[in-house]
């Protein structure tokens, strides 16, 4: 039988990476894009910025996933916000167009989107439905969003992802270093919900939605228990049994310039994964103290 091709943009990134290696073990064949020069046999070179693209490597693939875009934790000057925006609307505007003038379609476009597209919700418990909420990263997730319609048959899929835990990469593997040193604690007052998900359930769940032909549209990929970061700290200092009494205070955060702190650490989004649950996608790490003593048990 011919092997289903997935081209994956942003494929050296945290969540790239892993996707890559999940789909080869399970028998698909993998294009890589890269924006330098191709150095293996997988990669494909394109231009996002320029919308340069092989049209040829689009049509006939089975599906394309993206994941591109520069990233959000890197401190939000004019110049950063502007890159953080531009870098996910060119790269998904390059991949819509090639799937919109393909010949031979593919058959699914999943493309990245985040639940900062709620905006700062307080308790309020935010659904596939929830309207799109107010911010930069609200603002930027909704025209991400647009960006990746497409004409045609090709079923579009936007992955609103929560915080994606891992130790190779991500928040988690950033914060571990000042907990283990006994520095960690809440930021701000703590109460903002954080929805998260474990990296390998978020690959699962990609390639589950490569073929779940029900679903389309945005989903939240996050696991159903959202938690807020004072319970995320407690958890984590309790798995590493070390105290997190040093609370970040919030005047330090709404310091932080381009209102970084607001939108990325004091923000409370507690998204649920409604269409996931519907479709009866089983997520390996639904609760928080088990994904993190899973994560780091073999650190
Ligand atoms: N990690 C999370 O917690 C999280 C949460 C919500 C949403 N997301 C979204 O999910 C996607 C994947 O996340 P990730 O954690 O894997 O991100 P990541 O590790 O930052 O990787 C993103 C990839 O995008 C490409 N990229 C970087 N700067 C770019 C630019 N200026 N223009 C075009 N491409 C650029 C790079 O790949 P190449 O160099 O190979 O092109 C990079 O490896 C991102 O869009 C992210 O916003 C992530």
């Amino acid at each position: 039988m011919k092997r289903r091709r997935v081209i994956i943009s942003g494929a050296s990134g945290l969540v790239g990476s892993a996707l890559s290696t999940y789909l080869l073990n399970a028998g698909y064949d993998v294009v890589r894009l890269v924006r330098r020069a191709a150095l293996d046999a997988d990669e494909v070179r394109w231009s996002p910025g320029s919308g340069q693209i092989d049209a040829a490597i689009v049509s006939g693939s089975y599906a394309v996933v993206n994941l591109s875009g520069h990233n959000i934790a890197s401190l939000w000057t004019k110049r950063t916000k502007e890159l953080i925006r531009v870098s996910r609307i060119s790269a998904t505007r390059t991949l819509s167009e090639a799937i919109s003038a393909a010949p031979e379609p593919p058959q699914v476009y999943i493309s990245a989107s985040a639940v900062g597209y709620y905006g700062d919700r307080g308790e309020a418990r935010c659904t596939e439905e929830t309207s799109c909420g107010e911010g930069f990263l609200a603002q930027v997730c909704r025209a991400w969003e647009a960006t990746a319609a497409v004409d045609g048959p090709t079923r579009v899929v936007n992955f609103r992802t929560g915080l994606v835990l891992s130790l190779q990469g991500g928040l988690l593997a950033k914060m571990l270093p000042a907990f283990r040193c006994c520095l960690g604690g809440p930021l701000g007052d703590g109460s903002q919900y954080m929805s998260w998900i474990d990296l390998h359930d978020l690959v699962r769940a990609i390639h589950f939605v490569l073929d779940a032909e029900a679903i389309s549209g945005p989903i939240n990929a996050a696991a159903p228990n959202p938690v807020t970061n004072e319970e995320f700290t407690r958890t984590l200092s309790r798995i590493l049994d070390r105290p997190a009494v040093f609370r970040v205070p919030e005047f330090l955060l709404r310091a932080l310039p381009g209102n970084m702190g607001a939108e990325v650490f004091l923000a409370g989004v507690r998204a649920i994964p409604e269409k996931l649950l519907k479709s009866e996608f089983k997520f390996e790490h639904n609760v928080l103290d088990d994904c993190l003593r899973d994560l780091l048990k073999s650190s």
